[in-house]
């Protein structure tokens, strides 16, 4: 019986959540913690879905029926079934799917895009269809505009890349980082809901539209900023940049108590910058320091009962194989 399995890594945005849904540059990085989905063949005609996150399993007696039942409760996995079906003629029978994630859903991580990602690259592999990782990456976007309304295209574009890369709508630079980089990820214990957070800022574009343009503004310069410092591996001066894009995150109304919170504990301890990743209004919170100050952060914040882990960066993006 085969079995193919394919990998993908969660992202975190360094710099220009937001202001890049309006075409201005952010910064992301591929992270090393991962989801994950195998495509095996079964005796039975049926198709059998199973999201391990969700603790939720589907069987289907054949394609029609899944279509009909699966794309309301899970429209972006609908689509994406239904777009491959269309275009190369499979039909998904004699398969159990799996997929798992070990990234926080709704937590700012692109636990969406990544399991978007490994599912379309885990069926491209077990089908041959011969997708390529740009092909991979446009028909994720398609599936996260099901559930996030007007995404840019980051989420999707670094989770099939990897490594750290410099995004505008569109086009992307990897920015080739000089030393080791960790940062700190933390849990606000606060799922997100990245449409609000974005249908939020498109009413306040609306109602304030030269107060946005300038915080647009300034957070793009921010964030050219920062490519120039990442590049010359100045952590210094790109945690006073963080500090400064998450003032202006504030400004826009994405911050919150527990971000407040999470930030003064980790400054105390001694961080170079810290700001919240993703959509905000809850999600994660994002540290840089050396690595002794890191742990210290880390170990304070568990005290205080938040979840929070250091991570790296993934270099490779989807791959076949756990
Ligand atoms: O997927 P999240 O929650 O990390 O948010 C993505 C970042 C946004 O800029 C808010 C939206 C987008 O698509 O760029």
């Amino acid at each position: 019986m085969r079995s193919v399995s394919a990998k993908a890594p969660g992202k975190c945005i360094l710099f220009g959540e937001h202001s890049v849904v309006y075409g201005n540059p952010a910064i992301a990085m591929a992270i090393n913690l991962y989801s994950t989905c195998t495509v095996e063949e079964i005796k039975t005609e049926k198709i059998e879905i199973i999201l391990d996150n969700f603790e939720q399993k589907y069987e289907f007696s054949n394609y029609r029926d899944l279509i009909i039942n699966f794309y309301e409760n899970r429209p972006q996995f609908g689509y994406c079934i239904e777009k491959l079906h269309d275009n190369f003629n499979i039909n998904f029978e004699n398969t159990k799917i799996s997929i798992f994630s070990s990234l926080i859903k709704g937590a700012g991580l692109g636990s969406s895009a990544s399991t978007a990602v490994a599912f379309v690259a885990a069926i491209n592999e077990y089908y041959q269809l011969r997708m390529e990782k740009n092909q991979i990456s446009a028909l994720t976007l398609e599936m996260e505009k099901k559930i996030h309304g007007t995404p840019s295209g980051i989420d999707n574009t670094t989770c099939t890349f990897g490594k750290m890369i410099y995004f505008k709508k569109g086009n992307y630079k990897v920015i080739d980082f000089p030393v080791d980089f960790k940062i700190l990820i933390t849990y606000t214990n606060m799922e997100h809901n990245t449409k609000r957070a974005i249908e939020k800022i498109g009413l306040y574009k609306k109602q304030y539209p030269k107060l946005c343009k300038e915080i647009f503004n300034s957070i793009k310069k921010i964030t050219k900023d920062a490519k120039k410092n990442l590049k010359t591996g100045n952590l210094q001066k790109i945690g006073l940049l963080m500090n400064q894009n998450q003032e202006l995150l504030t400004k826009l109304g994405l911050s919150n108590q527990i971000i407040s919170d999470i930030i003064s504990i980790s400054l105390q301890d001694g961080a170079l910058g810290n700001k919240l990743t993703g959509a905000g209004l809850g999600g994660c919170v994002i540290s840089l320091g050396y690595q002794d100050t890191l742990l210290k952060i880390s170990k304070s914040l568990s005290a205080k009962g938040f979840k929070n882990f250091i991570v790296g960066l993934d270099y490779e993006g989807v791959k076949i194989g756990e």
